[in-house]
C-alpha cells in the first residue's frame, strides 16, 4: 500500500501521508493540509473521520468482529467476568493472579461514597431520572477528589469502585426506599446486585443467575471504540478536565434515545406494541414512514453492516435468563417477531439494519426488576471502563492536543448593528 495520497486542488497538489492500524485499515492524515492548503475537511457526523488513534477496542462492522484488546468478545463473554474485562480495558492486558487480586481488593476497598455526598441524593425529587442524578454525582466525585498526577490511578479506582453504589443510591431514591451500604466479601457485581435490591430488615443471597447475567450484559456494553459517548470523554478530557469531569460528559452523551437511551427506549416500544393490539408489519411500515417520526428502537447502527455480535449474545441470554428464573415474558416474543419481520422488509436489508446491543438487554434489566429508567444506568455502569480506558490513553498520548474542529460558516455576512428603533425586520 502506498505511504501518501495525493490531493489535486486549485491547481496544486498536496502530499498526504497516510496511516495503517493493526488490523489493516488506513487513514489519509490531514492534521497538516488546512495549513498548506486552506482547506479542511468537512464530515458531519464525523462518521469518516478517525479522531485519535487507540489500541483498544477493534470493530469490523461489516464482518460483526468486536475485540478488547485484541480478545474475541464471544470468548470475553464466555469466560471472563466484568472485574477481569475492566482490568484488561484500562491497563491492556489480562491481569495475572497477584494483578487481579489486588484490583478486586481496590476495587473493594473504595466503594462507599463521603457522607456529605450521601446526603445529597436526598436532595433530588424521587421523579428524577436517575441518569441525571448519575451524572452529576460522577462530576460531583471531582469535589471530594483531587485531579493530581500521582492521584491519576487512585482515581480510576475510586471511580470505577463508587460509581455502583452512586447507580444503587440512585435507584433507592427513585424507589423511596433506604440507601444499602456497600459489601466487601461481595464480587463487583454480586455487591451491585445487593445494593439495588436488598433491605436493612432482610438477609440478601446473591441470585447466581442474576450474577452471571450481569457480568455478562456488563462485559458486553464495556467499551465499543469511539461512539458518541467515548468521543465526549476524550473531548471533554482533551481540555485535561479530571476523570470525574470527562466521565459525567460521557454518561450524559451517552443518556440519548440515539445512543444508551435506546434501550429503556426499546422496551417503552414493545410495550406500545403489546397494547396497540396493530400487527408487526403496521409497526415496520411506521418506521419506514419519515414523517411518522418513529423509528424501531435498538435497530441500525452506524458501524454494524450485518450484525451486532453483541445483540447475538443477548439474545441467546435473555432466553436462557429468563428459563432459568422461571419468566414467561411476552415482550420478548415480541421483540423476536418484530426482529423477523423486519430484517425480512426490503427497507431494512436495503439499508443494512439490524438489532443492536439495546434490543434485548432491557429484556434481561425487566427479568431482574429493574424499572425501564435504570437501564441506561446499567448501560452506563457497563461502559465505565470503556470510558476510563479512553480518557487514561488519551492523558498518555503524545499526540493529545485540545480537541477543536473547525466549521464551514454559513450565517450573514458583515453587517452594521442598528439600535432597536431602527429596525424594521429582526
Ligand atoms: N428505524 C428506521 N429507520 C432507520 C433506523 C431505525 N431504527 N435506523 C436508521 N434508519 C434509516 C434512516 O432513516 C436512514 O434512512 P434514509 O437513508 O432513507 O435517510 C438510514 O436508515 C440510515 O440511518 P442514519 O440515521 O443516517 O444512520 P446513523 O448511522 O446516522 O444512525 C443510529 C445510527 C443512530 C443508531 C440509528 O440507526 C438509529 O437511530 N437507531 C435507533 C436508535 C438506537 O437503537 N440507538 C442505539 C444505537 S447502539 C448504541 O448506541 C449503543
Amino acid at each position: 500500500m502506498s505511504d501518501s495520497a495525493k490531493l489535486l486542488f486549485n491547481g496544486h497538489e498536496y502530499d498526504l501521508p497516510v496511516i495503517a492500524g493493526t488490523e489493516g485499515e488506513t487513514a489519509i492524515d490531514i492534521r497538516k493540509l488546512r495549513a498548506q492548503s486552506q482547506v479542511i475537511t468537512l464530515d458531519p457526523g464525523y462518521g469518516n473521520t478517525g479522531s485519535c488513534r487507540s489500541a483498544i477496542t477493534f470493530i469490523d462492522g461489516e464482518k460483526g468482529i468486536l475485540r478488547y484488546r485484541g480478545y474475541p468478545i464471544e470468548q470475553l463473554a464466555e469466560n471472563s467476568d466484568f472485574t477481569e474485562v475492566s482490568y484488561l480495558l484500562i491497563y491492556g492486558h489480562l491481569p495475572n493472579q497477584t494483578e487481579l487480586k489486588q484490583f478486586r481488593y481496590d476495587l473493594s476497598h473504595h466503594t462507599l461514597v463521603h457522607e456529605d455526598m450521601r446526603h445529597m441524593f436526598d436532595g433530588y425529587p424521587s421523579s428524577a431520572h436517575p441518569m441525571a442524578i448519575l451524572s452529576s454525582m460522577i462530576t460531583t466525585l471531582s469535589a471530594f477528589y483531587e485531579d493530581t498526577a500521582e492521584n491519576m490511578d487512585l482515581n480510576i479506582i475510586r471511580l470505577l469502585a463508587k460509581v455502583k453504589t452512586i447507580a444503587a443510591f440512585a435507584y433507592k431514591r427513585l424507589k423511596g426506599q433506604p440507601y444499602v451500604y456497600p459489601r466487601n466479601d461481595l464480587s463487583y457485581v454480586g455487591d451491585l446486585l445487593q445494593m439495588l435490591f436488598s433491605f436493612p430488615t432482610e438477609r440478601y443471597e446473591v441470585s447466581e443467575v442474576l450474577e452471571r447475567a450481569l457480568n455478562l450484559v456488563l462485559i458486553l456494553h464495556a467499551d465499543h471504540e469511539q461512539n458518541c459517548s467515548a468521543s465526549t470523554v476524550r473531548m471533554v478530557g482533551s481540555s485535561a478536565a479530571n476523570v470525574f469531569a470527562s466521565i459525567g460528559a460521557g454518561v450524559c452523551a451517552l443518556w440519548g434515545p440515539l445512543h444508551g437511551g435506546a434501550n429503556q427506549e426499546v422496551i417503552e416500544m414493545l410495550e406500545q406494541i403489546r397494547d396497540s393490539g396493530e400487527n408487526y408489519q403496521a409497526w415496520v411500515n411506521r418506521a419506514k414512514d419519515r414523517d411518522s417520526g418513529f423509528r424501531l428502537m435498538g435497530f441500525g447502527h452506524r458501524v454494524y453492516r450485518n450484525f451486532d455480535p453483541r445483540a447475538r449474545i443477548l439474545k441467546r441470554a435473555a432466553d436462557e435468563v429468563l428459563q432459568e428464573l422461571g419468566i414467561n415474558d411476552p415482550l420478548l416474543d415480541i421483540a423476536k417477531h418484530l426482529e423477523e419481520v423486519a430484517l425480512k422488509d426490503e427497507y431494512f436489508i436495503e439499508r443494512q439494519l439490524y438489532p443492536n446491543v439495546d434490543f434485548y438487554s432491557g429484556i434481561i434489566y425487566r427479568a431482574m426488576g429493574l424499572p425501564t429508567n435504570m437501564y441506561t444506568v446499567m448501560f452506563a455502569l457497563g461502559r465505565m471502563p470503556g470510558w476510563i480506558a479512553h480518557w487514561r490513553e488519551q492523558r498518555h498520548d503524545p499526540d493529545t492536543r485540545i480537541n477543536r474542529p473547525r466549521q464551514i460558516y454559513t450565517g450573514a455576512g458583515n453587517r452594521n448593528f442598528l439600535p432597536w428603533y431602527e429596525r424594521t425586520q429582526g
